[in-house]
């Protein structure tokens, strides 16, 4: 069942841009592979014997595929955007893991019953595209209907002290002035464009302090139990450069969670 998006308009805002970004395979140029470290995080941490991953908000399928590779596993491929999935489907072809993959399409109610999967996925800000914050613990709250009581939550999301200070700052003058519409209305959550191949693509985020997150994660039903940071260096340079790679891995060690350009996170149920 498609939900109605007149009712949700930032889905419907992201479910544009994305279609768009990976139409113009502006997603792939730009991030060409996971981040390393966070598949280990995820190898470390379950993806390795997980039997149902449910990768929501998969994207091309970057991870998917690497935990294909490196697993048994069956993986529910869950994303708001036809155009990613149309790219994750396609490089899924070429690899002999097709049978162990089911694709949804904006359809959260045919992600299965409850306590279908063992490991859920969340990687590279999904949870902060969701929405105001009701509609982030209602998606969690989902999620954490459909994992196992003995499952694993893997989620990472950009940290409100590494990104986009400029939009931040409008917004905190937006809410002072009494002008700030909904969502906008909410410390941390901001707008913006960027240009990709000579497309204006406006994304929505909520930037998240690790306070938030644990906050957001409890009220759905999930405790932090590990937490680090996912990068030092934006995302982009770390899956382009290999030398900018090894540098990341040593420092991103030493760095406080919300330091990092993401913060990571491994979540079990309560
Ligand atoms: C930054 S990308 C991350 C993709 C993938 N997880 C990765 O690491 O490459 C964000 C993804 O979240 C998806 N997305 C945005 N809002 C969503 C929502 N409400 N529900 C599910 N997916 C959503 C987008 O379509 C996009 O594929």
């Amino acid at each position: 069942m498609t939900p109605d998006r007149s009712v949700d308009p930032v889905a419907a805002e992201m479910q544009h841009t994305y279609d768009r970004y990976f139409s113009s395979e502006g997603y792939r140029h730009r991030y060409p592979q996971p981040n390393a470290a966070t598949l280990d995080f995820l190898l470390a941490n379950g993806a390795r014997t997980a039997t149902k991953i449910l990768d929501f908000g998969c994207g091309n399928g970057r991870y998917a595929l690497a935990l294909l590779a490196e697993s048994n596993a069956n993986v529910t491929a869950f994303d708001i955007s036809a155009a990613s999935l149309t790219e994750f489907a396609d490089a899924l072809k070429r690899t002999p893991y097709g049978a162990r993959v089911a694709f949804v399409h904006d359809d959260l109610t045919a992600l299965g019953k409850p306590a279908s999967y063992d490991l859920i996925l969340m990687l590279f800000g999904v949870l902060s595209h969701v929405g105001d914050r009701a509609t982030r613990v209602r998606t969690l709250s989902t999620l954490r209907r459909l994992l196992r009581n003995d499952g694993r939550l893997i989620l990472s999301v950009p940290s409100i002290f590494r990104r986009r200070p400029w939009e931040l700052l409008k917004a905190v003058l937006a809410r002072r002035l009494g002008r700030a519409q909904p969502p906008q209305d909410e410390a941390g959550n901001i707008h913006f464009t960027r240009l990709v191949n000579g497309d204006s693509l406006t994304f929505f985020y909520h930037l998240y302090t690790l306070r938030d997150l644990r906050a957001d994660l409890a009220a759905a039903g999930f405790a932090i139990q590990r937490c680090e940071a996912e990068s030092v260096l934006p995302e982009w340079w770390v899956t382009q450069s290999r030398i900018l790679r090894g540098l990341d891995r040593i420092v991103s060690r030493w760095i406080a969670p919300s330091l990092g350009y993401g913060i990571r996170v491994l979540a079990r149920p309560v």
